[in-house]
């Protein structure tokens, strides 16, 4: 199948790197999104979100005249649909007196449903959003039915996830293996067609179940993995132990391979995911489940090692370094170092936060500060909740010249190494036990 125009629905981290990509190897591309403030942004020549290279992008697409963006979808070859799937905040499940969260799955049904009315013979429609297991086959194709078209023979219907690594969007777009699962071997073929315009890594054909479950299972492995990690931090601290020293020395066996543990897991995906798959079957998944509530729990257990350096937080003033949810990219979804500040606030502590990839975060019931000079300068502790490069960078020096506190609480073995003692510093690491 060839592909002259394209639609791509949703135009955040995932579907405007895809668009511009798209456009910038040659094919016409209408952006859809649902935001009004988003189109207004970009019509402007501006960028709503921060993704290294992406600004360039974005602007050759426009200035060649591929990309333009609209509030909904026209006629074209092909549509994908990259549109948000968090889980319901006010919603649950209960398994045997066990709640889980619930997919929130209401934009996807939007964008089908603005679909519907230009959707065409011949067409192929994909969606990349991460869904639970049979959403392509049980939601998304009756709603394009409604068209009076059969998915899988009068149009071309694909599930392939997205696995890019925020920060490294744009290379990895081009450069990861590919899965593309169709609702049928043609669909899968025209999913292939349309991703081989750009995609320089693998491309695997498979069924649409199969490549929702890949992209579930990849970060529910990961997910676990943190679990354990968060498990073996907490053993460390009681037993006497480095867990940084004892997970790099586990991990030169040549078959392990344990991630870090940390303040918590956040953002997008490996904190949303695994509940697709509680969702799907709670009855079968007792260990994803229980991941999900360790590194849920997390965020307590960072409160206690701060009691343990501080004492009573009751005014106390620390210094938060880090809102997002991982190193070097300003997304703050679900980010673990959110729920850090409101627990040591709930137990009195006065807390500046800085996140230097969003200056300007404004998060509800948090104080953030503009300046890293501004969190730290009456501080009587240091927090370090993210390991971003400029952050692990700081020097014993440096730190000791914008700040009072010669406390340092490290969630993260970011300021490992360093000659902080030398400087006057007392240094709390997150698993090791002082
Ligand atoms: N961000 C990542 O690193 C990443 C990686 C892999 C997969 N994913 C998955 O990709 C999907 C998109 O994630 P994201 O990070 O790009 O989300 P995002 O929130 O950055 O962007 C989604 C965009 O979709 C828009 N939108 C919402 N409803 C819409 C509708 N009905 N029609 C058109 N636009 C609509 C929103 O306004 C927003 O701009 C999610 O399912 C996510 O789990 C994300």
């Amino acid at each position: 199948m060839t592909f002259t125009k394209i639609c791509v629905l949703g135009l955040g981290y995932i579907g405007l790197p895809t668009a511009s990509t798209f456009a910038t190897h040659g094919l016409q591309v209408v952006g859809v999104d649902v935001n009004p403030h988003i189109l207004e942004t970009l019509r402007n020549g501006g960028l709503h979100i921060h993704e290294p290279g992406l600004r360039t992008l974005v602007e050759a697409a426009v200035k060649s005249g591929k990309l333009t963006v609209s509030e909904k979808p026209e006629e074209a070859d092909a549509f994908i649909i990259a549109v948000p799937t968090p889980f319901y905040e006010d919603q649950f499940g209960e398994y045997n007196g066990q709640m889980y969260k619930l997919a929130d799955m209401r934009a996807v049904t939007s964008a089908s449903e603005a679909i519907l009315p230009v959707l065409r013979k011949g067409n192929l429609v994909v969606l990349e959003s991460t869904s639970p297991p049979r959403t392509t086959v049980d939601l998304v194709a009756p709603i394009l039915e409604r068209s009076g078209l059969k998915a899988g023979v009068d149009f071309h219907l694909v599930y392939s996830p997205e696995r890019v690594l925020p920060g490294q969007i744009l290379r990895e777009l081009i450069e990861n293996a590919r899965v593309i699962g169709g609702i049928t071997p043609a669909s899968a073929q025209a999913g292939r067609d349309l991703y081989a315009v750009f995609v320089k890594g693998e491309i695997i054909q498979t069924d649409a179940t199969t490549a929702e479950m890949v992209k579930l299972m990849e970060n529910t492995y990961r997910d676990v993995n943190i679990a354990i990690a968060n498990e073996f931090a907490r053993l460390a601290e009681r037993v006497g132990v480095d867990v940084w020293e004892a997970i790099g020395l586990a991990n030169r066996h040549p078959r392990v391979r344990i991630l870090s543990p940390g303040p918590g897991v956040g953002g997008h995906c490996i904190s949303v995911d695994p509940w697709f798959l509680v969702e799907a079957a709670p009855d079968i998944t007792p260990l994803i489940y229980k991941a999900r509530n360790v590194n849920d729990a997390q965020p307590h257990f960072v409160l206690d090692l701060v009691k343990r350096a501080l004492g009573s937080l009751k005014g106390k003033k620390i210094a938060a370094l880090g809102l997002s949810y991982k190193p070097d990219v300003d997304d703050l979804r679900e980010s673990p170092a959110s729920e850090v500040i409101h627990l040591l606030q709930h137990k009195g502590a006065l807390v500046k936060a800085f996140e230097p990839f969003k200056p300007d975060a404004d998060l509800p019931g948090i104080t953030a500060v503009p300046t890293l000079e501004a969190a730290l300068k009456e501080a009587d502790a240091v927090l370090l909740l993210v390991n971003h490069t400029e952050l692990r960078a700081l020097t014993p020096e440096k730190l000791a010249a914008l700040t009072p506190a010669r406390i340092l609480i490290d969630t993260v073995n970011g300021w490992v190494g360093k000659n902080w003692e030398g400087a006057g510093f007392v240094v709390h690491c997150l698993g090791v036990r002082k």
